[in-house]
């Protein structure tokens, strides 16, 4: 068995993995440490960079050994180190890919740097075994777009936002309705006994040829009727929710099915094409049930990984780097790779 341990530090979670693949190529998560620094930035209502780094180099160690235990491994039986090496916070990005190349060197291992959305844009083929090519969309804190996944390291993007992520939306409508750190859960959570109905928030490019997003129209929409409103009574803050949560699904599922109908042009031939979805958001029932509909009525599946792979963790960071391995897509010389923030 191939054993990859994935090392993720690009935001605010520290994690590790160890994700192996038999004979025949079937995967398995051996391990899957995920550790939230939420209540370290909860105060702050958004991740603060300089805490996120420290608290990975604190936590970093200690993640690792634990993916090893869980995984009944040790480094020797590990045969390649996969961590993210961009994009995301430089500081968590030092420290994750250091770390690495230290294991790496030490250890005598190959060393993989994986590109985070890498990472996101596979979790599917370690999920549920998917075949290329496939639809992605990723949601998240930081990015938002629609991504044509051809193979592995082939990557289009079709479509992606022009001002907020969908994630961004959601955390800064959190702060403007005073609800708790990370914003989408809360959000969900309020707009569960909310009334969808009582405003009518703008649904951003809904109809347009283009295939991209846009989410900061909707937060200033939120903003004027909180400020309108205020004092917010709790069935106030319900009702914005749920107004709010009907907007981002509506119009997601209208930007959304622009790239359903163009995948459909280019690739005549697959009977059953597949929307992935990924990502932090993907998290959210109301989005998942609009996507199903959507998907539903243009002919294509949906394929949503669990809530625990959707967000940030190492098990797609193995997998990826388990992938690069594979189809001999190794850095020549890892440990000279440096983290890139911007990748
Ligand atoms: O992928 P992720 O864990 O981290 C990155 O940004 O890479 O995504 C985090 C984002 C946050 O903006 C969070 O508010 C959002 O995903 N999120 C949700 C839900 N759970 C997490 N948004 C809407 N509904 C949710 N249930
Ligand atoms: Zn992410």
């Amino acid at each position: 068995m191939t054993r990859i341990l994935g090392i993720e530090t690009s935001c605010d979670e520290t994690a590790a993995s160890v994700v192996g693949c038999d004979a025949t190529g079937a995967p398995a998560i051996l391990s899957n440490v995920v550790l939230s620094q939420i209540a370290e930035h909860a105060a702050f209502g958004g991740v603060v960079p300089e805490i996120a780094a420290r608290a990975h180099v604190e936590a970093l160690d200690g993640v690792i050994d634990a993916a090893l235990t869980e995984a009944g491994c040790t480094l020797a039986d590990i045969d390649a180190i996969a961590a993210t090496a961009g994009p995301g916070l430089i500081g968590g990005l030092i420290v994750g890919l250091t770390t690495a190349k230290a294991i790496a060197a030490a250890a005598g291992k190959p060393l993989i740097p994986v590109n985070h959305l890498e990472g996101h844009a596979l979790t599917a083929r370690l999920t549920d075994g998917l075949d290329f090519p496939y639809l992605l969309l990723l949601v998240s804190g930081g990015h938002t777009q629609i991504v044509h996944v051809s193979g592995v390291g082939r990557y289009t993007r079709w479509a992606s936002t022009i001002d907020d992520a969908l994630g961004e939306a959601f955390d800064k409508t959190a702060k403007l309705l005073g609800l708790p750190y990370p914003g989408g859960p809360s959000v969900e959570k309020a707009a569960r006994s909310g009334n969808a109905r009582r405003f009518a928030f703008p649904r951003p490019l809904k109809g347009e040829a283009r295939p991209d997003f846009s989410f900061s129209g909707l937060k200033t929409a939120v903003r004027r009727t909180a400020t309108e409103l205020a004092p917010l009574a709790e069935s106030d803050i319900a009702d914005i929710c749920a107004a709010f949560q009907r907007a981002v699904t509506e119009t997601l599922a209208d930007r959304v099915k622009r790239s359903l109908e163009r995948f459909r042009d280019e690739h005549p031939d697959l009977k059953k094409p597949v929307l992935v979805v990924a990502g932090g958001v993907a998290a959210n029932q109301a989005i998942r049930a609009a996507l199903d509909a959507l998907c539903e009525a243009n002919g294509f599946g949906l394929v949503a990984p669990p809530a625990k792979l959707c967000g940030d963790n190492a098990a797609m960071i193995a997998w990826a780097g388990l992938e690069r391995l594979r189809h001999g897509l190794a850095e020549d010389d890892p440990l000279s790779f440096a983290p890139r923030p911007r990748w």
